[in-house]
């Protein structure tokens, strides 16, 4: 039966693939991505994968190099090393970490472990596909329960579907597609509830861009005996989505049975160096995140300013309703070399990954320019919590910057460049309400001047979140 249904998928997908896009249940078609696109390094616009646009980590392109010498040889079948580095992270025994190719896999040896025909799998819709597509190859049936009013997973209704026949609840987190979170203490609430003889699937891909503090991680749930299973990746923020390493985190006794359903050898040498570097370049992982949330203030005050409503992102995407049928405009972007996706049955949804400054600002150009709706007020930035203005911009010696804040509270004004690299705090701390003036000099942390070119200011104060360009020229 399994067998059967696993050779037709493959077929299933290498046919649609020939009209040039597939068809995912619960997602809805993709396109498929033309060579170009797929092979250049530096292609601007490709903003439909969640990957990293920083590229990988350094030291892990480093390692990739320095063992290509070796790839005559098998790898470490058992991706030993890495496994306990891993475990060494997360404060578990290395016998509870399965590295697989991709959590892509990792989620596959899950569903092969655990599921047969006549279980069922309850996950969230829209979430991300891949559990219920591999519940499906397994036999076994997936229950889609809508997500709440605030696109948030519904726990209670989540637990409500729960029957003899429920083996795993998978639950992405943050989600994907709609890039919100589970509020630590329904999360906590829901775990107590489980039934025994339930496993839970809990997928972090995302975690390392949650800003919320309301966000924690289920490994504590895995480390206090759950039966519960986070799964983890290295193709977001650490950027090696081409190199495919993704790891599960759980029990001995789960991890066992994950294990037995794996192939010897599925995560290469190269890919296993690159994830240990990885791990050590802890200034790539921060670039990228603070590139993350710097394009996701300008995604979102250029949402605002189009008059667009949008889904407050915890990840490196986001949700934005173009009060029309999106599928048009999704495909008048591509056209325009901008990529990004459509579908979940949310007709007037697109989702945007995060790119480079370059990229994000172009796709928002691109998008006004195709839905001519004219610049309108945004209600829901309070007017007074702003960086108000910088002068003069471009500067030489110094700048004068203007900000102003609505609330008291907890205050950051920091410098990044253009890679998101942390260039100068400027201010943390509190702040009154009212204007309020900084100063520039165009030196780094250090005291040592920076280069000419483009820097962001960004502005933070709890949730709210102001950025403006700022060019040094020498
Ligand atoms: C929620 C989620 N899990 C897993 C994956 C796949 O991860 P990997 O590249 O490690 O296979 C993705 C890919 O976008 C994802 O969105």
């Amino acid at each position: 039966m399994t067998k059967i249904d696993r050779l037709s998928r493959r077929r299933f997908i290498r046919s649609t693939a020939l009209l040039s896009s597939i068809f995912l249940p619960g997602v809805g078609r993709i396109q498929a991505i033309p060579a170009h696109i797929q092979n250049s390094r530096d292609y601007e616009g490709r903003l439909c994968f969640n990957e990293n646009p920083l590229g990988p980590a350094p030291l892990a392109q480093t390692a990739i190099e320095e063992t290509a010498s070796m790839a005559h040889r098998y790898p470490d079948y058992f991706s030993t090393e890495l496994e306990s580095t891993i475990a060494g992270i997360h404060g578990v025994d290395a016998d509870m970490i399965c590295v697989g190719a991709g959590a892509t896999e990792v989620i596959r040896l899950i569903a092969d472990a655990f599921l047969n025909p006549g279980d069922e799998l309850i996950t969230a819709t829209p979430t991300y596909f891949q559990m219920s597509y591999d519940a499906t190859t397994n036999g076994a049936s997936t229950v889609h329960i809508p997500v709440d009013e605030n696109f948030v997973i519904d726990l209670d209704l989540v637990l409500a579907a729960i029957t003899e026949n429920t083996k795993i609840i998978s639950l992405v987190n943050p989600n994907n597609p709609l890039a919100t979170i589970i509020h630590k203490d329904d999360m906590n609430a829901f775990m107590n509830a489980i039934p025994e003889g339930v496993i839970v699937v809990v997928d972090e891909a995302y975690h390392h861009y949650v800003q919320s503090e309301d966000y924690e991680s289920c490994i504590q749930y895995v480390q206090a005996g759950l039966p519960v299973i986070v799964l983890r990746t290295f193709s977001k923020a650490y950027g090696l989505a081409g190199a495919r390493i993704g790891y599960s985190i759980a029990s001995q006794e789960l991890t066992d049975q994950i294990d037995s359903t794996q192939l010897f050898g599925t995560v290469s040498r190269m890919s296993q160096a690159a994830a240990l570097a990885a791990i050590d370049d802890t200034s790539h992982l921060e670039s990228s995140v603070n590139l993350n949330t710097m394009a996701k203030i300008v995604l979102a005050n250029g949402f605002a300013s189009l008059g667009l409503s949008y889904i407050p992102s915890e990840s490196n995407f986001m949700m934005v309703d173009v009060g029309i049928e999106a599928a048009p405009i999704r495909a008048s972007l591509a056209n325009m070399g901008y990529l990004v996706r459509t579908g979940w049955d949310m007709p007037n949804y697109l989702r945007v990954s995060t790119g480079t400054m370059t990229e994000i600002n172009g796709f928002l150009d691109a998008l006004e320019s195709l839905l001519v709706v004219g610049v309108s007020g945004n209600t829901e930035i309070p007017q007074q919590f702003a960086l108000q203005s910088i002068s003069p911009n471009p500067f030489n010696a110094r700048c004068r910057i203007d900000l102003s804040i609505a609330e008291p509270g907890q205050t950051k004004l920091t410098v990044y460049d253009l890679l998101g690299r942390n260039i100068k705090s400027l201010l943390n701390s509190s702040l009154k309400p009212g204007r309020h003036e900084f100063f520039w000099n165009g030196k780094d942390s250090f005291g040592n001047p920076v280069a000419s070119g483009v820097y962001y200011l960004v502005l933070l104060q709890g949730e709210l979140a102001a950025t403006q360009r700022i060019t040094l020229l020498k």
